[in-house]
This record gives structure tokens, C-alpha cells and sequence, in this order.
């Protein structure tokens, strides 16, 4: 009887069919996973996606092209240890504060983007809350004749030296942008970030890591990547004295916290605040709740596969455990509906900092963005109240030491 219904179902089915059924699901859900296991260079790839780059054809040694005149394109050579002799190439940008375009258009040959630019925010009410505090317009303005007199005209052989002259103008701020996985320093979303920080006066740096763009094509790891934005952060910090924030994004959150611990822990110069837009705790969460993985999550070799080998090859970004190492004030922002990093987890990284860090230390910020506004993982920046909470943010902090 039994075997007179199995002989049906098999003629209903087909053996051929059932036998390559089974073998797809062996090999989506068991050989994958393994390979994944075996495979570093799997693990960073997924992680670090440095494959997949837009906007196409981009020039990234050509900011104006993408509406950010005043911007520098430069190269820092990173030494991963003293016998590094080749090193590690990585590309910047060092995008100028408007007060200083607006003093400085004619030397610069921005005039007509600069002004263009100043009428379309007029037009569409884009003017962000202007500050008198934490801006220099007063020095800008005492050093503009020497510095007028010193540069008539920008040339590629005096851009570095101008640009380096700005960064010092005291009085001044700079804002340190670490970008996530993905793509490179002058994609959309990020240049709307430095566009808007840049309306604040501020001084941005933007780069991409290793194996991103046309920085050297070297395979990113987490002490890789972390030391990369080091270097940018001690090339800033050898040239000014003033106040340096550091802004992670996505996967750049993890990057700024174990950077900022890393600084803390040698006793270094930190920066002065630490904002993170849509952040995780750590990879292991991440990676779980992340759509790539949602297959594969309830798989009971799941942990085996997936998570642990990730932790084990030190890809690991424990943002709630750097969080505790380090004293500088912290500004989350999260969006509900951000379905690469879910808002839950930015909230957990909050909790685990409320939780674990000393009272003396500076505060930690966290605030909600409602889903219905559409923000997601990306567009945070362009939430009216924005701009006010980093001017609040970096006021309160500029000058305060912890
Ligand atoms: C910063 O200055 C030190 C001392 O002059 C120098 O050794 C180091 O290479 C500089 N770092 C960068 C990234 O320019």
C-alpha cells in the first residue's frame, strides 16, 4: 500500500526532478555556506563590497563634476608598519567651508558655480540656520588681504599650500566623513552630506579605503580600512589645531568607533565628537539581519558558516564595544525605515553606550527619524532638522575636552 503511493508520487513528480530539487537546495544551502566558511576573501567581499561601484564613469580626480567646486583631490600614502615601503595609495577630497568659497571664489575660478549654486538654495528655501558661534568668519575676513595678496590665482601648484592655509584659519572646524561599504567618496548620498556640511562652514574630508575607487586596489580588511582613516585623520591633525568631528555612515560607523578607541587607547589626539548615521552593533548582528542573509538565518549551521568564521578573520566592527572605550560625545541618527541597517540595532548601539559608558564622559545623543518621511539608509541628511542638529552638536562640543 505505502509503496504503491510512493510509486505514484514519484510519477507525479519525477525522480530526475526531485534529485535536482535536492541538489539545488545542497548546494544553495549547505556547499555555499561552506564555501563561505573556507573563503576570506568571500567574507570580505560580501562585507566590503568594493565590486559594486556607481555612478558609473565618475571622475573622481574632477569634484566640480559633481557640483562640488572648491574641492581638492588629493593622494595620502598609507604605511600598514615601518617596513612598508611601497605602502598603500588612497584618494581625498578636502571640500572648502562656504564662508571661505565665498571670500575666495575669483582666486578659486568658482564664481559661477558659487553663485548658481547660492540661487537655486535661495530659490528652492534651502538656507540652513546660519551660526555666528563655531563659525570664523572674523578671522577669514582678517586674513583675506595677506592670503589674496599671497594667492592671485589657484593653480595646481599652489593648491595644496592654499588649502592647507585654510584648514588653519582658527576659529575653524573640520568634519572627518568615513563612507560605508560600496561605491566610492563621490557618490550621491555622500556628497549630499559634505554639501550640507560644507553650508555649515565646515571644513570635509571624504576618502575611500583601500580596494574602493581609485585608491590602490589593495583587499580592505577592518584594521586596513581603520587604518586608513587614521592616516587621514593624523594628515588633518598635523596641519590645524582647530576641532575635528568625525561623521561614520553605515559600515563607516564601525570604522570611526574602532578609530576613535584605537586613538583613545594610544593616548593620541582624538576628535572633539563622533556622529554616527544609521549604525550597527557589530558585524555578527549585522550581518544576520541584513537582506543578503535572510535565506540563510534560520539555518541551525548558520553560526558555523557564517558568523563565526566573519568573527574569527577579525571582520568583526564591535561598535558596542568601542563605544565604552572611548570618552568623546556621540550623536546617533537613525531613520525607522532603513532596511540595510534596521533602526533597532542603532538603537541598541545607544542603549549599550548609555549603559556602559562613565558618567564623566560626554553624552550620547540618539534621534529617531519617522519612517513615514522616507529617509531610509541613505538620506538622512536631507531631514529639514538636520542641519540644526549637527550646528547644536558641534557647538556644544567644539571646545569641550573629555
Ligand atoms: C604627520 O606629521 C608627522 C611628523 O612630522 C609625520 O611623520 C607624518 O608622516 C605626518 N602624517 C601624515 C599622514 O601626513
Amino acid at each position: 500500500m505505502l509503496f504503491a503511493r510512493r510509486r505514484h508520487f514519484f510519477k507525479r513528480i519525477g525522480l530526475p526532478c526531485l534529485i535536482i530539487g535536492l541538489l539545488l537546495f545542497v548546494s544553495f544551502f549547505v556547499i555555499l555556506p561552506l564555501i563561505f566558511r573556507c573563503s576570506v576573501t568571500l567574507q570580505r567581499g560580501i562585507l566590503f563590497l568594493t565590486f559594486i561601484t556607481y555612478p558609473k564613469g565618475l571622475d573622481l580626480t574632477n569634484p566640480a563634476s559633481i557640483g562640488l567646486y572648491a574641492t581638492r583631490n588629493f593622494y595620502i600614502t598609507v604605511k600598514d608598519h615601518d617596513e612598508d615601503e611601497t605602502g598603500v595609495r588612497i584618494g581625498v577630497w578636502h571640500v572648502l567651508p562656504k564662508n571661505a568659497v565665498r571670500r575666495f571664489k575669483r582666486e578659486l575660478h568658482v564664481e559661477q558655480a558659487y553663485d548658481e549654486d547660492e540661487a537655486s538654495r535661495t530659490a528652492n528655501d534651502l538656507t540652513p540656520v546660519s551660526s555666528s558661534i563655531g563659525d570664523n568668519n572674523e578671522e577669514l575676513q582678517q586674513l583675506a588681504p595677506s592670503l589674496r595678496a599671497e594667492f592671485p590665482v589657484i593653480v595646481p601648484e599652489n593648491e595644496q599650500l592654499f588649502y592647507e592655509r585654510l584648514l588653519r584659519v582658527p576659529g575653524g572646524t573640520v568634519v572627518l566623513y568615513l563612507h560605508g561599504n560600496t561605491a566610492t567618496r563621490g557618490s550621491g548620498h555622500r556628497s549630499e552630506v559634505y554639501k550640507l556640511l560644507r553650508q555649515l562652514n565646515y571644513h570635509v574630508f571624504s576618502f575611500d579605503y583601500r580596494g574602493y575607487a581609485d585608491s590602490d586596489a589593495v583587499a580592505p580588511t577592518e584594521e586596513g580600512v581603520v587604518r586608513d582613516a587614521m592616516m587621514v585623520f593624523e594628515y588633518i591633525a598635523n596641519v590645524t589645531s582647530n576641532p575635528i568631528f568625525i561623521w561614520g555612515h553605515s559600515l563607516g560607523t564601525g570604522v570611526a568607533a574602532h578609530m576613535v578607541a584605537k586613538l583613545s587607547s594610544m593616548k593620541e589626539r582624538g576628535p572633539r565628537g563622533v556622529i554616527l548615521e544609521s549604525p550597527f552593533t557589530n558585524i555578527r548582528d549585522e550581518i544576520r539581519l541584513h537582506p543578503f542573509s535572510r535565506p540563510f538565518r534560520h539555518l541551525p549551521w548558520y553560526d558555523f558558516t557564517i558568523s563565526r568564521p566573519m568573527y574569527d578573520n577579525r571582520l568583526r566592527f564591535e561598535s558596542d564595544k568601542h563605544v565604552r572605550e572611548f570618552p568623546q560625545p556621540i550623536m546617533i541618527v537613525h531613520a525607522e525605515d532603513d532596511v540595510v541597517v534596521p533602526f533597532h540595532l542603532g538603537y541598541k548601539l545607544y542603549r549599550a553606550a548609555l549603559d556602559k559608558r562613565s558618567r564623566s564622559w560626554g553624552p550620547v545623543e540618539f534621534h529617531r527619524f519617522d519612517r513615514a518621511h522616507g529617509y531610509g539608509h541613505k538620506y538622512l541628511c536631507r531631514a529639514p532638522e538636520m542641519p540644526t542638529l549637527v550646528q547644536n552638536f558641534v557647538e556644544n562640543y567644539r571646545n569641550a575636552i573629555y
